[in-house]
């Protein structure tokens, strides 16, 4: 489960224009990671989660594959999915999407959205 509506995720300034970073609430071996795209002003959050075979797009801390701003890349088996929905434009989940986690900035801070 996402942490509740109002957690305070991070400073905007903490996810580089045109990067990803993930956060990882809870333990054991399912935690929820959080996926937070930005370009420029703008945020979106995603479940860390491909739609493939349900595994971290990343396989390393915050190294992602993104391209343009606009495009990130599960590593695994390269599904490329858009910053602004999720969803899967090419690769082996094509029409598929990552799940939407609703972000919300103000103050230069990145909260989940209610
Ligand atoms: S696990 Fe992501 S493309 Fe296969």
């Amino acid at each position: 489960m996402p942490p509740p509506p109002g957690t305070e995720v991070c400073a905007l300034d903490e996810v580089p224009d045109g990067k990803a970073r993930q956060f990882v609430y809870g333990e054991g071996s399912e935690p929820f990671r959080l996926l937070v795209l930005r370009s420029g002003e703008r945020v979106w959050g995603y479940v860390n989660r491909c739609p493939h075979f349900g595994t971290p797009l990343n396989l390393e801390p915050d190294r992602f594959l993104i391209y343009d701003h606009s495009r990130i890349y599960c590593v695994t088996h390269y599904a490329m999915f858009r910053f602004d929905d999720g969803f899967c434009e090419e690769g082996p989940c094509a029409g598929d999407a990552l799940t939407r986690v609703p972000l919300a900035v103000s103050e230069r801070k990145i909260r989940i959205a209610g």
